[in-house]
Order: C-alpha cells, then structure tokens, then sequence
C-alpha cells in the first residue's frame, strides 16, 4: 500500500495557542508540518516569517516543510537553513534562475522544492525535474487559506506523474490547497504522495481525527 504523507498548513492553527496546535501535529499521524511564508508582493497576504518558524522549530517534532510565497527567495536560503526547515520549496514563477536555486537549496543540506501555480504548466520542468526533491502542485491560486480545490489538478498531478517515471526522478509530489476527504484519495490514485491540508484539519472538531481519517483514505 501507498504511505500518503499529510502536512497539516499551520497558517490554519491558532496563531495565539500556537504550541498547543504544533503539540497536536506532533502527537497526531501527520507526518510534516507546513508552513506558509508569504511576503505580500508574490502573493496578496502577508503570513508570518522568521520569529515564528524559529519558535515552531522548537517544538516541532516533525520535518518542516516551507513553503516560500515570496519574490527572490534566493536571499534567504541560508536563514531558513538554520532554522531547521527541512524541505524548502521556492516557486517556479518566482525563479529567473531555477536551476541555479535548486543547488543553494541543496548545498545548504534542505530538500529542494519547487512549487507551480495553477497556470504553470507541469511540462515546463522537463528540464529539471532529476533536481527537484517535490513538486508543490497548487490547487487554489497561492496567498490564502480555505479556498476552493480547483478541478484540473487531477490531470496536472497525471502529467507530473509521468514526466518522473519517464524521467526516473526521485521527485515528490504535494498538492496544496482546498484539500480534502472529498479529494484525497483521487489525488493520491492519481500519484500524489503528499497532501497539505489547512483549514480541513484545523477547522474541524477534532484535528487528530480528521489527519488520521485522511491517511486512511490514501491507503
Ligand atoms: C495557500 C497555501 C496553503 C494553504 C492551504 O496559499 O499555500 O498551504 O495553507 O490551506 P487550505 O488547506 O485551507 O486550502
Ligand atoms: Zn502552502
């Protein structure tokens, strides 16, 4: 059977009760935490930034993995490395030299991800994909919280899935945004390996539950 990792997106947590929620996630059967960086100009929100990664770093128990809203990241690859993140993951549309990243990411010992928005078409990573650890299919345009699963994902995480076999990559596939357990199991028939789910976890009564209720679906 397939282990589907689940990513709980802490911009859903409660940000003033912030290590009890980080405690549920280490205690739950999720597997990474993820946490949205957002820097107001790549996307139209501004999320949290380096004081709060360094206090969920902390705590957490899991691997970090970030997810960078932000023009430029080049600058601060070396910061979030020493801040613990685990996979770092820069957006497509956001790198004018993609591959040259990719090796920043990577010699500062992080996975590297690359994540593409719903415009983005998956063929334009032909050329790199044998670089890159994940690949963050956005499933709503990035920048907020609790919006609508869009429907083409599906075919787009088939064409991904294809392009790695073709390819003989290692590469992950996650898709973020408007997930749930109405989704999650086609997505991961259709090859996603990982999910990040925000206001689905969050939102309901009882978050452990519902991580657990999502990893059984993906089986
Ligand atoms: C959106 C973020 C997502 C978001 C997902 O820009 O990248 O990670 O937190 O939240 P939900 O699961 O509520 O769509
Ligand atoms: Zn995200």
């Amino acid at each position: 059977m397939k282990d589907v990792r689940i990513a709980p997106s802490i911009l859903a947590a409660d940000f003033a009760n912030l290590q009890q929620d980080i405690d549920l996630v280490n205690q739950s059967q999720a597997d990474w935490f993820h946490l949205d960086i957002m820097d107001g100009v790549f996307v139209p929100n501004i999320s949290f930034g380096m004081p709060v990664i360094k206090a969920i770093s902390k705590h957490a128990t899991k691997p970090l993995d970030t997810h960078l809203m932000i023009v430029d990241p080049d600058r601060y690859i070396k910061t979030f490395a020493g801040l613990g993140v685990n996979y770092l993951t820069v957006h497509y549309e956001a790198c004018t030299h993609l591959h040259r990243t990719l090796q920043a990411i990577k010699a500062e010992g992080m996975k590297a991800g690359v994540a593409l928005n719903p415009h983005t078409n998956i063929a334009l990573l032909e050329d790199t994909i044998q670089d890159i650890d994940l690949v963050c299919v956005m499933s709503v345009n990035p920048g907020f919280g609790g919006q609508k699963f869009i429907e083409n994902t599906y075919s787009k995480v088939v064409n991904l899935k294809n392009l790695i076999l073709q390819k003989n990559a290692p590469t992950l596939i996650e898709i973020d945004g408007g997930v749930t357990d109405q989704n999650a199991k086609k997505l991961a028939d259709c090859g996603a390996d990982v999910l990040v789910a925000g206001s689905f976890v969050f939102g309901s009564k009882n978050p452990a539950e519902t991580i657990k209720n999502l990893k059984e679906l993906t089986h």
